[in-house]
Formats: structure tokens, C-alpha cells, sequence
């Protein structure tokens, strides 16, 4: 009697690789992460804050830092804390940061973002930024790493861990927080959308539910990635909150499929990159929900100026918006949500676009060759 018994398999729960069971786990890593943070009273609470209501009330800007994925994630934040804190943010390379001899001082809130909490260049960035006197929070996955340990404040993730070396599920929980962290600011600072704050922690809460739907479309974009394993280059484009989607979208590709992809602002196509279509390019669009139209519309004229330069325009659309029928040769649907949460969604098929092109292409996903997971020199 023999039993076949795949360890590894077993750890994988029976994926191939850790990263695509990672990919698998968003919707319980978002509900995770979002567990515990209102009161019986409605308000936001974060436990691992330790700073106070005054400390916070007195940041007049907020200068966040990170590294690879995690610097999405940051972009991100900026669009959220801008707009629900009326609080200038800046975004910064954490291996840029301390080079430039940033403005800093007591009034400026320093957000560390590392799913180790042990990336160098993030931690000598924060260690930088302390002997400025700025606060600093961190927001991290790994309970007791040295980023939250010398950090004045915390909010911890809760991916759980994450072994493949492209972050996913990292990714998707620091979303969160940085929502969170934004929507704690605007509560304490009182702002106009103080008051909103209960609405969008309920459609917050609705994000498991959502990300789940397009995990359950995934043998779609799996058939797509694997029609594309004789491509040499992929472009996506994306606006707003969907422009950072775009770079991480590339950014997977780079990394786990080592093909040359490319995130762009889809309003700067004119101003360069469009001279880099040729017939056939694959152009992953992340398109903006309606609600947005202005945005949405100027994103349809950038899809319409690559298509009509023959190349092949693969469109992440919100489910209803059949406005880019034509436009389009390849339609993905996202569930409806509203702007600033539509990473959430709009990241997870580029995800498993990379995961399955990078198998198909016979690449270890989980142990990218060139990369580390944690990279703890500068
Ligand atoms: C490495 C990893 C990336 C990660 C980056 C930042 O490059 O391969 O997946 O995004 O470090 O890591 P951190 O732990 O600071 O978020």
C-alpha cells in the first residue's frame, strides 16, 4: 500500500507554488487585516498606535517610505490620505530618501511600509528620519522586526507569512492599512470625511467578497497569460489609484516571468511611451470606475490611441461599463467599487497573469532568480 505524499504540495495546499496559494488567500488577508478596528461606538481604533490624538493632530505632512511593492502601496496612500485628510503627502524611495536631506522635522509624519520589516534601505531611512525628531509609523507584517521595534507607532498587517518571493497578499493587506491609517487620520483631524468614515469601512468590509470574485475568474486570465508565453514585452497603463496598479502589474512580470514590462500614468503615453507600441503589444489597461467619468474617458482615449497603433489591448473594467466595447480586445471584469479601493481588485488578475505566464514559461515563481525576499543590505 503505497500513499503519495507531497510534503511541499501539502504546504502549498495543494497549489504549485506558495505564491499562487498566497494569491489564493487575499480575501481571508484583507478580512484579516481589517479585524477588530471599529469600536462598539462606530470610531476607528488602531491598538499598536502609540501616538497620541495631539501628536497626530499636529502632523502637517506625511512623507511615506518604502521599497519594490511596498512603494506602491505608498502611492497608493498618498491618493487616499490626500484626499480623506486634506494632509500633503510625499511618496519616497526608501533608498532615495535620506540622500536628498528631505525637509523634515517634529510636524512630519514618516509612514515606513515593509512586509519584513527588515529592508535596509528602510530601516536607515526611518533611522534617518528619527534623528530629525519626525514620528514614525510603520506598517509591517512581521510582529517584532526591526522596522516596527524602532518605529513610534505600528500598524501590523496580517497576511501571515509570506514565503514567495514576489509579495501578494502583502501587498493587498497594506492597502488596507494604509486605508485605515487614512481614515484614522481624518477621524482625528475631524476632516470633512471624518463623517464618512463608517461608509467606507463598510465597503472596506465588503473587499473580501470582492477580491473573491475575481479569484474565482481566474482560469480566464489564466488562458491569456499562457497565449502570451512568446511575448518579449508587456505595457500596462493605469490613471489615479490604477496607475500604481499598473507599475506593480509590470513589476510582477519583471520579476517572476523576467520579461520586460512596463507601468505608465496612462495620460503620459503621448508624451513618450506611445512610441513604444508596435502591432501585437500586449497593453493591460486598468481602467477607472464609472463614477469617475472624466478620468474614465481620458483613460478610454489612451486605450483608443494604442489600439489604432495595432496593439492589443487587454482592459480591466468594472462589470456594467460596456463603454469599452470597442475599444477593446480583451475585457476582464471587477467587481464595482469605488476608486480609491479599486486596487484591491484591479491587481489580483495582473497577479495571476504573472503567476501562470511564469510557470508556463517553466520559471520558479517562488524563488525568482537574482531576487531575495528580504533584502537586508543597502
Ligand atoms: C524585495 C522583495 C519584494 C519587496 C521588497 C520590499 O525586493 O523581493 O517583493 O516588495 O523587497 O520589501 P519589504 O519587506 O520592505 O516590503
Amino acid at each position: 500500500y503505497h500513499v503519495d505524499w507531497d510534503l511541499s504540495a501539502a504546504e502549498k495546499d495543494g497549489h504549485d507554488w506558495f505564491m499562487r496559494k498566497e494569491i489564493f488567500e487575499q480575501p481571508r488577508a484583507v478580512a484579516d487585516s481589517l479585524l477588530g478596528r471599529r469600536s462598539r461606538t462606530g470610531r476607528l481604533q488602531l491598538d499598536e498606535m502609540r501616538l497620541s490624538d495631539d501628536e497626530l493632530r499636529d502632523i502637517d505632512k506625511i512623507i511615506i517610505i518604502a521599497a519594490g511593492t511596498s512603494f506602491y502601496a505608498g502611492m497608493v496612500a498618498k491618493y487616499a490620505i490626500e484626499h480623506w485628510c486634506r494632509v500633503p503627502v510625499e511618496v519616497e524611495l526608501s533608498s532615495e530618501f535620506r540622500y536628498r536631506d528631505p525637509i523634515l522635522d517634529y510636524s512630519t509624519l514618516v509612514v515606513a511600509i515593509s512586509q519584513s520589516g527588515e529592508t535596509a534601505d528602510t530601516l536607515q531611512a526611518i533611522r534617518h528620519a528619527r534623528t530629525q525628531r519626525s514620528k514614525v509609523l510603520a506598517i509591517c507584517n512581521t510582529n517584532g522586526s526591526t522596522i516596527p521595534r524602532e518605529s513610534d507607532a505600528v500598524i501590523y498587517t496580517h497576511a501571515g507569512p509570506e514565503i514567495g518571493v514576489a509579495s501578494t497578499k502583502g501587498f493587498l493587506t497594506q492597502l488596507v492599512a494604509c486605508y485605515l491609517l487614512a481614515l484614522y487620520v481624518a477621524q482625528v483631524k475631524g476632516t470633512r470625511y471624518g463623517d464618512e468614515i463608517a461608509e467606507v469601512m463598510h465597503q472596506l468590509e465588503a473587499m473580501p467578497d470582492h477580491v473573491q470574485t475575481v479569484l474565482d475568474g481566474a482560469d480566464a486570465v489564466y488562458q491569456l497569460a499562457r497565449a502570451h508565453t512568446g511575448t518579449r514585452s508587456v505595457l500596462f497603463l493605469g490613471r489615479h489609484a490604477g496607475y500604481p496598479v499598473a507599475l506593480e502589474g509590470a513589476l510582477k512580470l519583471k520579476e517572476i516571468a523576467y520579461l520586460h514590462a512596463e507601468g505608465f500614468a496612462a495620460g503620459e503615453l503621448k508624451h513618450g511611451p506611445i512610441a513604444l507600441v508596435e502591432p501585437g503589444l500586449p497593453v493591460l489597461c486598468v481602467v477607472p470606475p464609472r463614477g469617475r467619468d472624466q478620468l474614465r474617458e481620458k483613460m478610454l482615449s489612451g486605450i483608443q490611441e494604442v489600439r489604432a497603433r495595432g496593439a492589443q489591448t487587454i482592459c480591466l473594467v468594472e462589470e456594467g461599463d460596456d463603454s469599452i466595447g470597442p475599444y477593446a480586445d480583451v475585457v476582464i471584469r471587477l467587481p464595482s467599487v469605488p476608486v480609491l479601493l479599486q486596487p484591491l481588485v484591479s491587481v489580483v488578475p495582473l497577479q495571476l497573469f504573472a503567476c501562470e505566464l511564469a510557470t508556463a514559461l517553466g520559471h520558479d515563481v517562488d524563488q525568482p532568480r537574482n531576487l531575495a525576499k528580504s533584502v537586508t543590505v543597502e
